[in-house]
């Protein structure tokens, strides 16, 4: 089986964050050197580096830049001015709670480090590139759970995924696309499905160039396809990333996956959230308290340049759905397969440790 150059959205080079500039993929794959930390956070705004796992460890670096901007000595004024780093860059994105878990590691590091500003700095440095390597190894196992629990027939399985929870998510390896990764490796997939997932089609364009790059059988189909996909036998589960879990096992993911659950549901076919500890918020009890990002209009009525709608039509652009609970099989975590109701008794103790 031909094996493609592992793909890290996020690495440390030096002196500075290289980010694969998602916008251009498809048809260019280039890089952003980020130096500083609002580059950071406009990198973030912009999705050139997008998906919850990958928001993170991106603003985790840039609480690191910022601490290199910041020109004082005095801890006290350092750490107040960290702050406002924090908080420029928790204000980027809202429902991926990756980025705010993130930047919290980094400022629990910064308040408990005793001595110089600059063993802050250097230990900030360090904790970045530790969550950027967890991150990697995190996504792995979630792949390595997920192989376990697919069912056992078909030999040779059909998975529909929706937006990109790949490589190009996270820091390497993704967590749906992790799970088909891993069942490429063990040779139990036939073929991907990947909605194309409008408004912003990751599906089309990222997700098919994540699995044309690795040679894993890719069909793109346009959100409204799965419901048929799914009556004509074609899917046999569903897996898909997630932004937000509340403690009850709710999940926000990408617009449309609320959708699929439910036509899942209707066809009897298993569906499954794959995502790390680190995306689930035990501090909310259910989905109805997830912040639902909305993103700029221009994304339903163009497409490239091209105006799609006519001029008086008004338009709603919520980038993310809640799945309740009682429609997801399981959440398929780096500690195993949970049901949903069964996370807050499995995990919380993990995720305060
Ligand atoms: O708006 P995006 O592209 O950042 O949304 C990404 C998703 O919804 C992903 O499915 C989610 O972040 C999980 S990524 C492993």
């Amino acid at each position: 089986m031909a094996q493609a150059n592992p793909v890290y959205p996020v690495i440390w080079h030096n002196d500075h964050v290289r980010l694969i500039d998602q916008t251009r993929l498809p048809n260019e794959y280039g890089s952003a050197e980020i130096r500083h930390s609002e580059e950071m956070a406009v990198a973030i705004e912009t999705m050139i580096v997008r998906g919850a796992p990958a928001i993170g460890v991106a603003a985790a670096y840039g609480v690191y830049l910022g601490a290199g901007e910041i020109e004082t000595g005095d801890r006290g004024e350092f750490l107040a001015q960290l702050e406002k780093v924090a908080e420029r860059l928790r204000a980027t994105r809202p429902t991926a709670v990756n980025l705010f878990w993130a930047i919290d590691q980094m400022m629990k590091v910064a308040y408990h480090t005793e001595g110089s500003v600059d063993k802050i700095r250097t230990l900030l440095l360090e904790t970045a590139r530790t969550i950027n390597a967890d991150d990697i190894r995190t996504c792995q196992q979630i792949g390595d759970h997920g192989l376990s629990i697919l069912p056992s027939a078909p030999a040779k399985l059909r998975i529909l995924t929706h937006c990109n929870a790949g490589a190009l998510a996270t820091a390497g390896y993704g967590t749906a696309l992790g799970v088909v990764r891993s069942a490429w490796t063990a040779e139990r997939l036939e073929r991907v499905y990947a909605d194309e997932t409008r408004p912003r089609l990751q599906g089309a364009k990222l997700t098919a160039w994540e699995c044309v790059q690795e040679g894993i059988p890719v069909t793109v189909i346009t959100d409204n396809m799965a419901a048929h996909c799914m009556k004509l036998g074609m899917i046999d589960l569903v897996v898909v990333g997630a932004d937000r879990i509340a403690a009850n096992g709710d999940a926000a993911n990408k617009i449309g996956t609320y959708s699929l659950s439910l036509v899942a549901k209707a066809h009897n076919i298993p569906f499954y959230v794959a995502a790390p500890l680190s995306t689930i918020d035990f501090a909310i009890a259910d989905g109805s308290q997830i912040p639902i990002e909305e993103r700029n209009p221009s994304e339903v009525y163009q497409i490239g340049d091209t105006t799609l709608c006519p001029a008086g039509a008004e338009f709603y652009n919520p980038a993310f759905d809640v799945t309740p609970a009682e429609l997801i099989t399981a959440i398929i975590t780096e500690h195993g397969a949970i049901a949903p109701g069964e996370l807050s008794d499995r995990l919380k103790a993990k995720s305060a440790a």
